[in-house]
């Protein structure tokens, strides 16, 4: 692990496969059960509830001793991001960092803001949406990583996210259900800020914390994962119908191969299913069609002009 501070990056080697970076672009989202240890959870919640004093290992150029006072009281306590041990045992969290390296590339760039996500329960759900600012399209330049500090079953209302809902917008009423990131202390969310979720009903009494940042790419992608020899990008399976074309197109970006990218359309590849009898033709494609990601997006975003 190389951790430079004076850039607020780090790398280290990566711990995901080709298969796992598709099951990301298929999903969005990817769960880390209990990967931080107790301590640095518990200590999470000290100094959120106010019963951790400040210990920071530097002020930021430009800020002073009042301003972090501030911040560490608001609902964006990114002070925490000045604490050695939350550094240590959270975002340089060996798990965690090698999913970070794989989906991003070298020198991660580590997060400078933090929403305190703080729940009574029980609660209601939240109705399902799209956070703010989100940009549907092929590329990977950050994610969005939840992290819980205590353990967080059913009952205290986990973020509830809708798989593969990150590719285009997506409507769900407030009595249809997702798949809830309940898991215990320690567990890590990492996700593309596209997916559609809320926050789960929850039943307990007591309060939920939750931790929301972002991490960053600093370099270009170049599929510098663990790359599996069998791995076949002609023959894999991207998904189904109006799906395929994206998840093949952000695979392709995170590849570093994002220009290269064409489909012919129809039955052709990346579409496919398994009563075939041979690969889809087009594969490998100079001319055709890329997906339009912008139509019909709601997202605000137009593209910019060549
Ligand atoms: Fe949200």
């Amino acid at each position: 692990m190389q951790y430079d501070k004076a850039n607020r990056t780090f790398d280290c080697d990566p711990t995901l496969t080709d298969t796992q970076i598709l099951d990301f672009c298929k999903n969005g989202y990817i769960i880390l059960e209990g990967v931080v240890d107790e301590e640095t959870n518990q200590r999470t919640c000290d100094y959120l509830e106010g019963r951790l004093p400040a210990n920071p290992s530097y002020i930021p150029k430009g800020l002073t001793t009042a301003d972090l006072e501030r911040i560490r009281n608001s609902h964006e306590p990114s002070t925490i991001f000045l604490e050695d041990w939350f550094v240590e045992n959270t975002l340089l969290n060996r798990e965690v960092c090698g999913a970070l390296r794989s989906l991003l590339g070298k020198n991660v760039g580590l997060p400078v803001l933090v929403s305190h996500h703080r729940a009574q329960c029980p609660s209601p759900p939240q109705g399902w949406h799209h956070d703010a600012d989100h940009v549907f399209g092929p590329e990977l330049n950050f994610v969005e990583v939840f992290y819980y500090p205590q353990d967080t079953p059913e009952e205290l209302g986990p973020t509830e996210i809708v798989p593969g809902s990150h590719i285009q917008p997506t409507h769900r009423g407030p009595e249809d259900r997702g798949v809830l990131s309940s898991g215990p202390a320690g567990s890590l969310i990492i996700h593309h800020q596209c997916i559609l979720h809320r926050k789960g009903p929850s039943t307990a009494t007591g309060t939920r914390h939750m931790l929301k940042y972002n991490c960053w790419r600093t370099s270009a992608p170049d599929r510098d994962w663990i790359v599996e020899p069998e791995f076949d990008l002609h023959t894999t399976y991207y998904g189904g119908h109006t799906t395929a074309r994206y998840v093949a197109h952000m695979f392709y970006w995170l590849c570093g191969k994002g220009d290269e990218f064409r489909v012919i359309g129809g039955q052709g590849w990346p579409w496919s299913t398994n009563n075939q009898i041979g690969p889809s033709y087009g594969y490998g494609k100079s001319e055709g069609y890329i997906p339009n990601w912008r139509y019909n997006n709601g997202d605000g975003y137009a593209d910019a002009p060549n």
